[in-house]
């Protein structure tokens, strides 16, 4: 008797595409996995024309033949539904499946993700092709799960305007709104003489003369991302009904915003994620490993469980121009940091550089030659040093102490009006983050509907558009004892993006934070002084992009501007409530500001890292009932050393010498 849905002894894969490669080299390729520890493979996810070459002629016999020929080799594999790639005599046939752009031009065929996912007509090919593949497979004991479909909302930037969206969304607003009049109520549409009459006038936001509806604009992306969520569960049902034995996953792409990844996560089995440390087209790591590791810790948190990399990088990047070759390490580096954060399977993308299509410099782990070289011995080797631990490992995830307050109602809200020029929700919160990642703290990213009183810390930034609940829950987690972290731009809206004038802000939370702010200030290319009141710290201290003109209520200032016309006024204060904290961040703060007002929170809260290391190491841990992990990741090239907190009883299971790393070099402990 099979076991229902169990992935629980796979811990490193490869992407491979085997139509893309002849016959007879299928089983050198095979052979050469399974020497380097590879136990999975993803297959399939761009292959509609070869499983079904004209409409409703099925053949998986070239797929038969892979999949078994990796069951040979003990390898299993993910089969990813097609559904990213439709086929060019579809597309001929019903040339309507191709999305609109904003400009309402029709896409055309070439790329990849040419599909309106509203089009009814679209939708019944892929239940077709879906049903056939999985009543195809639902059997096959080499079958372990699927992926649906490939990242997607992925280059859907500004789609789909068509016609068929248009009806659906028209459909989607009368179900949240009920009547036109409450519709026209909630998006303002006094304004410009905006007003429908009924539903059906509505449009799909194409490009304007002038300006847009800031109201229509936040449904409209909500809507994207509800389609999105809606197309995927039309493959979720088949498989279910048709493979209750495998496992279902989508790969995700970290701070992708055209989805929701909670909503889309919810129905599957756990989440996944593409990482590419080294960015698209080369920019170089070292930069952005505070947003590495955020996509990382961002993926755990969409179920709240340990996760997959579907697609992590094993060499350089690139598509018509490439990024920098990681330098020798750095790829193993890379993978630990994924599984130190919560990854039980690390899958890369490519197996080999392929020779044909967009992505011919999409580098593999083998190169064009198909001669295994650096990258397969570096990768070999931390399989090999991980792999008798991975099993151990399975499921757990660390205890974050610090909750980040993720929703991306809000940071449509800013997409629409960033008001700041260089204003972005994602770079705001990872500014908190980062303080957060560089002293070791675990953190988890939160929806504003989730739990919050299991962190001592919160951290909600831009909380720009307030509702009575969402503020009520502000409350009582600080009445309750939490340490809470507002900022700037907060209570500025309600749900429907629409200013709120009953109070000065930040509308009802003034009377958390026991202030008023009466007036505000967008910093265009300046920076303005700030200093702490009384006690003293080190440093010049600086606001930048905005300065919110704050009254004092009742809480205590921490630090106030110096200059223009507001100079005295706070800029950053403190209120206790109920058995808690709460600090108000009126600005965006410059680095060391963030710094020295962090500390402080820090203490407030009760929380500290799980140790200390030299800059570009990361600590993290993971764990399972009383059982430990940490991980030393070292992501430079020099030696660097570290320190673990509360190291009594840690042992070290993969690694040379306590405290001391060689470049790119990865400790393990454990701990009982
Ligand atoms: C990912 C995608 C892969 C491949 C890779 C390299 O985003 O899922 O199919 O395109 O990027 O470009
Ligand atoms: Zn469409």
């Amino acid at each position: 008797m099979k076991k229902e849905r169990d992935w629980s002894g796979l811990h490193f894969g490869v992407d491979y595409y085997p139509e893309h490669w002849p016959r007879e080299r299928w089983e050198t390729d095979v052979a050469l996995m399974q020497e380097m520890g590879i136990q999975v493979v993803r297959m399939g996810e761009f292959s509609w024309h070869k499983m079904e070459p004209r409409e409703g002629e099925y053949d998986f016999a070239w797929l038969d033949e892979a999949v078994s020929l990796l069951g040979r080799y003990g390898i299993s594999v993910i089969l990813g539904t097609p559904t990213a790639a439709p086929p060019a005599w579809l597309v001929n046939k019903y040339p309507e499946i191709l999305p609109m752009d904003r400009q309402g031009r029709r896409r055309g065929f070439g790329g990849r993700h040419h599909d309106c996912q509203s089009n009814p007509v679209y939708r019944r090919y892929v239940e077709a092709l879906v049903t056939a593949m999985a009543s195809h497979f639902a059997e096959n004991p080499n079958v372990a799960g699927w992926q649906t479909d490939n990242e997607l909302g992925n280059s859907h930037g500004d789609l789909c305007m068509c016609p068929s969206c248009r009806r659906s969304f028209q459909g989607w607003l009368e179900k949240k709104y009920g009547t036109v009049e409450a519709l026209n109520q909630a998006w303002g549409t006094a304004f410009w003489s905006q007003e429908y009459n009924s539903f059906e006038e509505v449009f799909t936001p194409l490009v304007t003369v002038t300006g847009e509806n800031p109201s229509a604009m936040l449904d409209w992306k909500c809507f994207c991302s509800d389609l999105v969520v809606e197309f995927q569960q039309v493959q979720i049902d088949i498989i279910r009904r048709i493979c209750p034995h495998h496992f279902i996953t989508h790969n995700c792409m970290g701070f992708a915003d055209k989805v929701n990844y909670f909503d889309l996560t919810r129905p599957l089995d756990f989440a996944s994620h593409d990482q590419y440390p080294g960015g698209y087209y080369g920019k170089m790591p070292f930069e952005d490993n505070v947003r590495m590791a955020a996509n990382l810790d961002m993926t755990r948190s969409f179920k709240g469980q340990s996760f997959w990399i579907m697609e992590q990088q094993s060499g350089m990047t690139g598509w018509q121009i490439m990024g920098r070759s990681p330098v020798p390490g750095q790829l193993a580096a890379w993978a630990a940091q994924s599984v130190a954060h919560g990854a039980d399977c690390v899958v890369f993308f490519r197996w080999r550089s392929c020779c044909i299509g967009t992505e011919q410099y999409w580098h593999g782990i083998l190169p064009h030659s198909g001669r295994p070289g650096r990258r397969y011995q570096e990768l070999k080797d931390m399989i090999g040093k991980l792999s008798p631990h991975m099993d151990a490992l399975w499921g757990s995830i660390p205890r974050a102490q610090a909750g980040i307050v993720f929703s991306y109602r809000q940071e449509y809200a800013i997409q629409i009006q960033p008001q700041h020029p260089d204003l972005n929700y994602v770079t705001q919160l990872l500014k908190y983050y980062g303080e957060l990642h560089k002293r070791s703290i675990p953190v988890d990213f939160v929806e504003d509907t989730g739990e919050l009183s299991r962190y001592p810390l919160v951290i909600a930034p831009l909380q720009y558009l307030m509702t009575n609940a969402l503020a009520e829950k502000y409350f009582s987690y600080v009445r309750e004892g939490g340490t809470l972290v507002l900022t700037m731009r907060t209570g500025v809206k309600d749900e429907h993006n629409i200013c709120m004038s009953d109070r000065e802000l930040p509308g009802v939370l003034g009377d958390l934070c026991g202030i008023e702010i009466p007036d505000y200030d967008c910093l265009r290319d300046v920076n303005v002084k700030v200093s702490f009141v009384g006690e003293k710290e080190d440093g010049v201290f600086f606001a930048e992009k905005w300065s919110d003109i704050i009254t004092l209520l009742g809480a205590e200032a921490l630090a106030s501007y110096e200059e223009e016309f507001y100079a005295g006024a706070p800029c950053i204060t403190r209120n206790t409530y109920g058995k808690g904290v709460v600090y108000y961040i009126g600005t965006e703060p410059s680095q060391k500001l963030l710094e020295a007002v962090m500390n402080r929170v820090l203490a407030d809260a009760g929380v500290s890292g799980i140790g200390s290391a030299d800059e570009g190491v990361e600590l993290n841990i993971r764990q399972k009932g009383q059982k430990k992990w940490i991980f030393a990741i070292n992501h430079t090239n020099q030696e660097a050393r570290y320190q673990i907190s509360d190291g009594a009883g840690c042992k070290l299971v993969s690694g040379e010498k306590e405290g001391l790393l060689q470049p790119f070099e990865i400790h393990l402990y454990q701990k009982e």
